[in-house]
């Protein structure tokens, strides 16, 4: 399923497992490297994109030449801790993808303005991989965030931190503020990949693909961009419909 416009591309793909939809994302990824189209790639963490790394690790690929930006880090957790997503990007992706580390960017809480200067500098990400939430959203910009925020440092929800905490020993160990990049950031990179996978966030792609547009759905901001592409497992298509139009509070 998908659905365009003269202006605005968003693909729907569904695949049987978030194996087989990392698969697909791979071939976009890759075909964009083999075209000499991938220098600055965006890395959204958590265990969504997760499939799509280890993939692309198993392609044995030359991501060299590619500069790695973060999409947002926490705050307050001490230099080095494992949860950091300094040290995440580092192990899950730059590490397995043979990208060195001097090439991996990330947010940083004291000048979070300086981050969009920075990706401006690199020409802009080529392309973004992101992830969503089960409230949809994406980085860490929550329900309610400006669609033109740029990297700025943001209040964790509740839910949010509940969801991460299984990363943590205890769920008071997760930090309560992260710096991300804005929605408008986001928007800048010349093509969006999504990956969402589970029952759980059935609900959440339903209002973000086929509800309205509003900021109170930040992944139904997405519409706006001119090439977003979502890999869904069937789990998270469950309740796609092109008629079946979720309610969404605004
Ligand atoms: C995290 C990250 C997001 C990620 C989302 C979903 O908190 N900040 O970038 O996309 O939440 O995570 P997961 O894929 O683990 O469900």
């Amino acid at each position: 399923m998908s659905t365009a416009t003269a202006t605005r591309r968003t693909a729907v793909e569904t695949h049987p497992s978030p194996e087989a939809a990392a698969v697909a994302a791979a071939d976009a990824i890759e075909s964009d490297l083999r075209a000499g189209r991938l220098r600055t790639l965006g890395v959204a963490t958590g265990s969504s994109p997760s499939p799509l790394y280890r993939e692309l690790a198993r392609r044995g690929l030359d991501f060299s030449g590619v500069s790695l930006f973060a999409l947002d880090e926490y705050l307050g957790l001490p230099h080095g801790h494992p949860q950091s997503y300094r040290e995440v990007v580092a192990r899950e992706v730059a590490g397995p993808l043979g990208i060195p580390l001097g090439a991996v960017h990330l947010p940083d809480g004291g000048d979070p303005a300086a981050y969009d200067r920075l990706i401006a500098a690199h020409g802009g990400i080529d392309r973004q991989i992101l992830g969503m939430g089960r409230n949809g959203h994406i980085g860490f910009n929550e329900p309610g965030s400006p669609v033109d925020s740029r990297t700025r440092i943001v209040d964790l929800a509740a839910s949010t931190r509940e969801a991460n905490a299984r990363f943590f020993e205890t769920p008071d160990d997760v930090p309560v503020q992260s710096v991300t990049q804005g929605i408008g950031t986001i928007l800048d990179a010349r093509r969006i990949v999504v990956l969402v996978s589970g029952r759980e966030k059935a609900a959440a792609v339903a209002a973000a693909v086929n509800g309205p547009r509003t900021a109170s759905m930040p992944a139904s901001v997405l519409r706006d961009h001119a090439d977003v592409t979502w890999y869904l497992d069937d789990d998270a298509a469950a309740l796609l419909s092109t008629r079946d139009v979720p309610e969404v509070a605004s």
